[in-house]
């Protein structure tokens, strides 16, 4: 069934079918009654649930940053078996992002290639939706097992990565009372010199200065830092050592990548669509190395979140065997369509 609708949704441009979907999905779920339809439907059969950083995941599978990013579709997204829902990249102004188009896709290798450019509403109007999310909506939808909700937080294009660390500040701040965990994005590659922020000296001050705040607060929210699948082992070495000194919560793995190899789209397919990063089918093996690497170093004293290339109960299985505790999806969404998260439930995890 949804292979027919994807063919449909495949002749629209990538950002447009996106947007159209979530229309859809949201009319779909204007009454209980279709809401509780979907829901019955997309309920996964089989789930594991864990708590992970003290906070309890009614299952492993969460929709990953930059699907929902302005937490607009909560509510419906939420009847789609989803345990957890990451919203953002928020940032502290309102932005535009890049230009049009942004968005491509390469079928034939199961992926998208995106340079969005943090586009989102601002922390300010994002909070304000979430807290009418946590007190309007969610008690009257979510009334057992809550769904979790992550606050992706980066920099505005505008700021240098010397004063980075007060937008990662003001929006943990205003985020801080609605979400249940954050996480840190210094790996986005459509934001010019975010990814330096991974180098020990920024991140040191970003992150130590979170969770001071977070120290302060009477209520501290665990915090994970979302890496780029395209450091250097000495690089992901220094990473792990700052995670383990800071005591942070985990480590989300990983971002998109820059890389372009071995696709079977032309490269000049390729370069057409120029700079972005890459998702879905062609990052699953770094990813799991990536993974797999951070495990073993660590004796799995990190715990992981992974996000790349997961598209059915096999790609999740494989994260879950080295190291994974929770999976994330954005690209599988695309092309596997609404049940992936009742499809990916049934992996279990070792
Ligand atoms: C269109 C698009 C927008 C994204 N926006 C964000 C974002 O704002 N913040 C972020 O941390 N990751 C963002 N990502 C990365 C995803 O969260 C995910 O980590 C990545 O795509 C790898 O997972 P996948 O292979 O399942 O797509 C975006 C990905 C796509 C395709």
């Amino acid at each position: 069934m949804y292979k027919a609708i994807r063919k449909i949704l495949f002749l629209l441009p990538p950002e447009e079918a996106h947007h159209l979907s979530l229309f859809l999905l949201q009319l779909f779920c204007s009454t209980s009654l279709t809401r509780k339809l979907l829901r019955k439907f997309f309920e996964p059969a089989k789930v594991s649930p864990i708590v992970l950083a003290g906070i309890h995941f009614r299952n492993r599978v969460g929709l990953a940053a930059g699907f929902d990013k302005n937490a607009l579709h909560l509510r419906e997204l939420s009847c789609l078996g989803f345990g957890h829902i990451e919203i953002g990249t928020v940032t502290p102004q309102p932005q535009r992002g890049n230009e049009k188009p942004r968005l491509f896709r390469l079928p034939a290798d199961h992926a998208l290639i995106n340079r969005m450019g943090f586009n989102n509403d601002g922390v300010v109007t994002i909070a304000k939706r979430l807290k009418q999310w946590r007190e309007e909506v969610q008690p009257y939808v979510d009334l057992e097992k809550p769904l979790i909700i992550g606050g992706n937080i980066g920099r505005n294009k505008s700021t240098s990565n010397e004063e980075a660390w007060r937008d990662y500040q003001y929006c943990f701040e205003r985020l801080h009372p609605w979400v249940d965990y954050f996480v840190v994005n210094v790996s986005s590659p459509n934001t010019p010199g975010l990814r330096a922020l991974q180098d020990r000296s920024f991140l040191e001050k970003i992150l130590t200065g979170l969770q001071r705040k977070n120290q302060e607060t009477n209520n501290p929210k665990p915090v994970f830092l979302k890496i780029a699948p395209d450091l250097a082992w000495s690089q992901v070495d220094e990473v792990i050592e700052l995670v383990l000194a800071i005591g942070l919560n985990g480590l989300v793995v990983s971002n998109t990548t820059i890389q372009r190899d071995t696709l079977q789209t032309t490269p000049n397919t390729v370069s057409r669509m120029g700079a972005g990063g890459l998702s879905g089918a062609p990052l699953k093996e770094r990813n799991t190395t990536l993974l797999q690497y951070i495990h073993q170093k660590t004796n799995g004293k990190i715990p992981l979140i992974a996000s790349g290339g997961i598209f059915n109960a096999t790609d999740a299985a494989e994260k879950f065997n080295v190291g994974a505790s929770l999976v994330q999806v954005w690209t599988g969404f695309v092309y596997e369509g609404p049940a992936i998260a009742k499809n990916i439930s049934a992996a279990s995890p070792p």
